[in-house]
């Protein structure tokens, strides 16, 4: 059984599927061999040697297309669809339930697709979860750059020349990748405040240091799976006036606020970003899906009478080497419940992750969601 691992197409994609610590475990499984497209792991800091040394082949882009399966990080462009042939196993983020296109063209090349973002949030699937691993990277990135952005220290210092105050950040959205945000944020001395419409997210905001914006005017917006609902429109008027209002009092907003397969809400508005003082800055983790300040630009970073508004797109490539390394651990946990012990393939539907995780299958999009 033959992995193939292209290198990414994807513009500005600087994260590789498998490192080559992954390489080297996958292959003591008997009967596994592994191919590296050379240059693959270049932009994340493995040079095409350390694969080699790992035990894998280096070789062309349709030497790791012709594996049995093949492992990618980027959604595949419909292009990069075509090479896959009939049979292949492809596994890689696949965006399933908004790229109907690319569910459509997988189906139609005959592969048998597994979306890293389809793998169920359950215990069980925890060394799986993809958006779990780059989601901790993206919000790590996000508040390095709002850093960098704020032109100033963020701790408290007490010099000869003056005492600093530390810099005040607001962190909206508390799931994996704001969580990670606090934590970053707290480590650098800030005075973390963070919000979610979840109430559980509120003690994890304070176990992290973190002072969760209590706005308890709305009800626990959590739903049966562990997600948040979408609020109703008047549920969010209240929290963008409140937030409006609350950030005149920070230096740094850091927004990661999402409701899965559904377009970012709106929590700063023009008018919020109106009272911030100049020198602020806002980094908006949700830029991609249409940005959780209303002035976001998507790859951009604009001045709005002196707040700089940073709107970046897959920041988790931005820590290629680490959010790599995840993402491999990641793959090599999923392809344990494919490979059997003498190297061969077995899918198994009755298992739920490989169940929920195959958007393509035979010919078929596979999965309500996905279908929808
Ligand atoms: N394996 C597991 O058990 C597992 C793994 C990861 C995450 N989870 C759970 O999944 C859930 C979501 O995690 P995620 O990081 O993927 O979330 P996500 O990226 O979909 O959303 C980020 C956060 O935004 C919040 N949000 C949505 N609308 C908002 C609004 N209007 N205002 C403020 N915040 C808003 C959400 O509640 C969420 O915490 C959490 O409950 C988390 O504990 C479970």
């Amino acid at each position: 059984m033959k992995i193939g691992v292209p290198k990414e197409t994807a513009s500005g994609e600087k994260r590789v599927a498998l490192v080559p610590d992954a390489v080297t475990s996958l292959l003591k499984k008997e009967g596994v061999s592994i191919v590296v497209e050379s240059g693959a792991g270049v932009a994340s800091g493995h040079p095409d040697s350390q694969y080699s040394d790992a035990g894998a082949t280096v070789g062309s882009l349709s030497d790791a297309l012709a594996a049995d399966v093949v492992l990618k990080v980027a959604v595949p462009s419909v292009e990069d669809i075509s090479a896959f042939r009939s049979g292949q196993i492809v596994i890689s983020h696949l965006s399933p339930w908004t790229a109907a296109e690319t569910n459509n063209a997988l189906a139609r090349a005959g592969v048998t697709a597994f979306a890293m973002e389809a793998i169920p949030r359950t215990t069980r699937a925890q060394a799986m979860d993809a958006l779990s691993s780059q989601a901790t990277a993206a919000g790590y990135a996000a508040t390095l750059i709002a850093s960098n952005e704020s032109a100033r220290f963020w701790s408290m210092l007490t010099t000869a020349a003056g005492t600093i105050r530390p810099a005040k950040v607001l962190v909206l959205g508390a799931g994996v990748a704001g969580l990670q945000a606090i934590a970053t944020a707290k480590r650098l001395g800030a005075i973390v405040t963070g919000f979610d419409i979840r109430r559980a997210a509120w003690e994890q905001i304070g176990s992290l240091g973190g002072r969760p914006l209590e706005l308890d005017f709305i009800p626990d917006a959590e739903d049966e799976g562990g997600y948040a609902r979408p609020l109703t429109d008047e549920e969010n008027a209240q929290v963008r006036d409140a937030l409006d209002e609350n950030a005149a009092k920070q230096d740094v907003i850091i927004t990661t606020a999402a409701i899965p397969g559904r377009a970012a809400p709106i929590l700063i508005t023009k008018e919020g970003v109106a009272n911030m003082a100049p020198g602020s800055v806002i980094v908006d983790l949700a830029a991609e899906t249409g940005g959780n300040c209303e002035l976001t630009e998507a790859g951009q970073t604009i001045d709005v009478n002196g707040v700089k508004i940073v709107g970046p797109t897959n920041l988790a490539s931005n820590l290629a080497g680490h959010a790599s390394q995840l993402y491999a651990k990641n793959l090599e946990n999923l392809l344990g419940l494919m490979i059997t012990e003498t190297g061969a393939i077995e899918l198994n539907f009755e298992d739920d992750i490989i169940e929920a995780a195959c958007i393509a299958h035979e010919g078929q999009v596979r999965g309500e969601r996905t279908a929808k």
